[in-house]
């Protein structure tokens, strides 16, 4: 790792992302109506410690201060998401203004202080009701998203500068309703497969949906990451093929090419399956990809128990693959490993796999937990997170020199929030929450990021200061 940062174009997009749920808070407020996380969270035993989104960040009285936050460290775009039931408490039918004027004036003083606003509708926090009617199970509610999408694109679409419908439908697929550790908590194993096919409906009827209200610029947040094989043996080989058209190709390939990765996977769902990937592969004006860590993926051991461990949770016998740990020391406080190549061979790896048709791709999330210690005068110094942003970004340099299209990278996360089944012990942002006083404090990759932006401003190139 070098101490030099990377230098990108001057018109590099750098952005900072976060999420309702994880940093809003005030889930009674103002006529909100309850979400699957609302409900998730009350259950006993299912996010560490027993916290909950209550108050989160408190995001929702404080934006004005986070918003300056944003001004001062100089990002030009801050990725929000829109609560569903703030908008429409039961995700149908009627608008709650109320709740609506939150992100209106959120949106106007993003706009103030220079920085563009780019949405996400729907960042995994269901309205309860729909859920109660079946949420993602249920094709109904990929039209419920379309009029969310188009509520929210009429109110707020003047001032929006990037949409995306959905967020990692793979993870809300994957934890939410295969495995059954994020909210709603089903465990449906490959039943889940039918959450993904609706998610994907309703992100190509929501992109119908703003484009009808006159919005502009259109993606996606998807999770990707490489998978690898454990071992040259051809049983690996396999195994990881499966593996990677499950949680990368069934998500991207609908989208951009308009067809699932196999006829088998296709076939094994309910609907008009060939109609609605019509619908689906609407033409976007850009993909966003969040990436974290690869995958090493083996042959299921012949007594198979169980994957355990890398997913952070025990996977049920009898599937086709078997994650593994990678072999790395390099890890976050999370656990997850750190490889920067990952992110360089993910996007040269959309640029092989759909070449004319793949449109410019943004890093919508990027980051890393670390424990970080307490303010001490004012300052935390989280060397570590420097470290771990500025080695993806070389990374992402080295493909961008390769001649791929990237245009931005949004850290995860501006603040320390609410990081779903782990609670707040993670904390993934550049300014620290204390979460007993919700006062904020610029953690020095904070500060470190500002420098980076300022430099690509002024055109120099910039050796980090504080670190
Ligand atoms: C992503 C989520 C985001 C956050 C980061 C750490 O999968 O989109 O909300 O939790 O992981």
């Amino acid at each position: 790792m070098t101490a030099t940062d990377p230098v990108f174009e001057p018109d590099f997009l750098w952005g900072v992302a976060a999420a309702a749920y994880q940093i809003e808070g005030a889930v009674e407020e103002d006529g909100r109506g309850r979400s699957i996380w609302d409900e998730f969270c009350g259950r006993p035993g299912v996010v560490a410690r027993g916290e909950t989104g209550d108050v989160a960040t408190d995001h929702y009285h404080r934006y004005r201060e986070d918003v300056a936050l944003m001004r001062d460290l100089g990002v030009g775009a801050y990725r929000l998401s829109v609560s569903w039931p703030r908008v429409q408490p039961t995700g149908r039918g009627v608008i709650n203004e109320p709740g609506l004027d939150f992100y209106d004036r959120l949106i106007d003083e993003l706009c103030a202080a220079g920085i563009a606003p780019a949405v996400t509708l729907f960042h995994w926090d269901l309205p309860q009701a729909l859920q109660d009617n079946g949420g993602w199970l249920e094709r109904d509610t990929a039209a419920r998203l379309a009029d969310y999408a188009d509520i929210v694109g009429r109110r707020l679409g003047d001032r929006v500068r990037m949409w995306m419908p959905l967020n990692e439908p793979v993870v809300h697929t994957l934890y939410g309703h295969a495995l059954g550790v994020h909210a709603p908590g089903y465990q449906l194993g490959f039943g889940a497969l039918q959450a993904a096919h609706h998610q994907l409906l309703g992100h190509g009827l929501a992109v119908q949906a703003l484009r009808a209200a006159g919005c502009e610029n259109i993606g996606i947040a998807s999770n990707h990451a490489p998978v690898h094989a454990a071992s040259d043996a051809r049983e690996d080989a396999l195994a990881a093929d499966i593996y990677d058209h499950l949680v990368n190709w069934t998500f991207a390939d609908p989208v951009l090419r308009g067809t699932y990765p196999t006829p088998e996977l296709a076939a094994a769902l309910a609907g008009p399956v060939d109609e609605d990937l019509k619908t689906v592969a609407q033409p976007l004006d850009w993909f966003g990809i969040n990436y974290y860590e690869p995958t090493v993926i083996a042959a299921p051991a012949a007594r198979d128990e169980g994957a355990s461990g890398v997913l952070e949770v025990e996977l049920p016998p009898g599937l086709p693959f078997r994650p593994v740990a990678l072999d790395t020391p390099d890890r976050t406080d999370f656990g997850w490993p750190i490889v920067p190549a990952g992110l360089r061979d993910i996007v040269r790896t959309f640029a092989d796999r759909y070449g004319e048709m793949l449109p410019p791709l943004y890093i919508t999330e990027s980051g890393a937990s670390f424990h970080d210690p307490d303010p001490v005068d004012g300052r935390v110094p989280d060397r570590r997170r420097i470290d771990y942003h500025r080695a993806h970004l070389h990374a992402l340099k080295q493909a961008v020199d390769d001649g791929v299209d990237v245009r931005g990278y949004f850290v995860w996360s501006i603040l320390d929030n609410f990081e779903w089944a782990a609670g707040y012990r993670e904390r993934f942002g550049l300014v620290h929450v204390d979460y007993r006083t919700l006062e904020r404090t610029p953690k020095d990759s904070y500060h470190w990021y500002r420098d980076l932006i300022a430099a690509h401003r002024t055109g120099q190139t910039v050796t980090a200061s504080r670190s």
